[in-house]
């Protein structure tokens, strides 16, 4: 079978492998759809939080029908199936077929279509932990930056349905003007002049913000933090800026501002298998109710190459996918 291959960090190939075979509690999906995500890209880096021995063919999750099972009650009645599915510890879904753990997939219906299955684990379960977690701190506002992203469209999705103000912060105007519509209460450029000032007027409107920041490094998501009001939450979620963090002390010394992290594969790993069943049927509902991931394009897995060029020169203008 045809795979991206990854034989060390920023090293890869198409190469011709062989077809792997499903043991026990495992399935052969053959694969249909698999994203580009940042943590895919991290990954090919050698940077991401999984770590794997080479060679390894990458990609977190995607979606394609199962053609063969190992054996055991949740894998064989899998057979057949059309699955949303993510990688066990193996090889990822950049290939045309993978073997993964029954566990690691998710049934869906002909309604739902495959390239938006192939995206139905890692935002989908991201968006509603962080409507979940904005609960939980009591916020009445949630702050989000790389708000042009694909997660933080299901984030609103998710916070209007739950009427939390969700205020997006983006790099810079072309995307603020392509967000207009969507229903931020508020969009800030980082570009704008003012920025700093202008969101700390804007945010004395709440009391309690939780800020979820893709960012990371450099000054910025800390600048963001000073100006939101004191005993504000900023949770870490990605590293879109590898340069150092520039932590500002008087976040957490005058202000009593606290930094936390996210993953969603350590929440997942201390999650019951009835809370994600409980989240997946959501998304399901929520792919039902017309809610779709934006687009870009969609590429030959030849053509990975391009495919990742697209997406890195344009992320907020939709999702690039691996056609399988
Ligand atoms: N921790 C977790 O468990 C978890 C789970 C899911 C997602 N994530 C993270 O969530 C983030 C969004 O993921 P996604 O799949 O929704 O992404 P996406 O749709 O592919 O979009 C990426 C966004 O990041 C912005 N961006 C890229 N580099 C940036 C930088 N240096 N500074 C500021 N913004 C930058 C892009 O904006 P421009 O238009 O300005 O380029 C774009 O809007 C990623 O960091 C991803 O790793 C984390």
């Amino acid at each position: 079978m045809k795979a991206v291959l990854l034989t060390g960090p920023n090293t890869w190939h198409i190469a011709e492998i062989p077809t792997p075979t499903p043991a026990k509690g495992q399935v052969l999906v053959k694969m249909a759809f698999a994203p580009i995500n940042p943590s895919d890209l991290s990954f090919l880096t050698g940077n991401y939080g999984i770590k794997k021995d080479f060679p390894v063919v990458p990609g977190l999750e995607g979606s394609g029908v199962v053609v063969a099972s190992g054996g055991g009650f949740l894998a064989n009645r899998l057979l057949n199936k059309r699955v949303a599915c993510t990688a066990g510890a193996g090889d990822g879904t950049w290939a045309e077929y993978m073997v993964t753990e029954a566990g690691k997939c998710i049934d869906v219906p002909e309604t739902i279509d495959l390239r938006q299955a192939s995206m139905l684990f890692v935002n989908p379960l991201t968006a509603i932990s962080f409507i979940k977690q904005a609960k939980k701190f009591g916020a009445d506002a949630i702050v989000m930056s790389a708000a042009g992203s694909a997660l933080a469209k299901m984030v609103l999705f998710h916070a209007k349905k739950s009427r939390l103000p969700l205020i997006g912060i983006v790099r810079n105007i072309a995307v603020k003007e392509a967000l207009k519509n969507e229903g931020f209460s508020e969009i800030f450029a980082l570009s704008e002049t003012a920025i700093f000032d202008n969101l700390k007027e804007h945010s004395k409107n709440y009391k309690r913000i939780i800020y979820f920041d893709a960012v990371s490094g450099g000054v910025i998501p800390y600048k963001i933090l000073n100006a939101l009001p004191d005993h504000s939450k900023m949770v870490i979620y990605g590293r879109l800026d590898l340069n150092p963090t520039e932590m500002q002390p008087q976040n957490l010394l005058f202000k009593q501002n606290t930094i936390e992290g996210y993953w969603l594969s350590k929440e997942l790993k201390g999650k019951s298998i009835l809370n994600v069943l409980k989240d997946i049927s959501k998304i399901k509902k929520m792919l039902k109710g017309g809610f779709e991931t934006q687009i870009q394009a969609a590429f030959d897995l030849e053509n990975t190459q391009n495919a990742i060029e697209v997406y890195t020169n344009n992320m907020s203008a939709g999702k690039v996918l691996l056609k399988l």
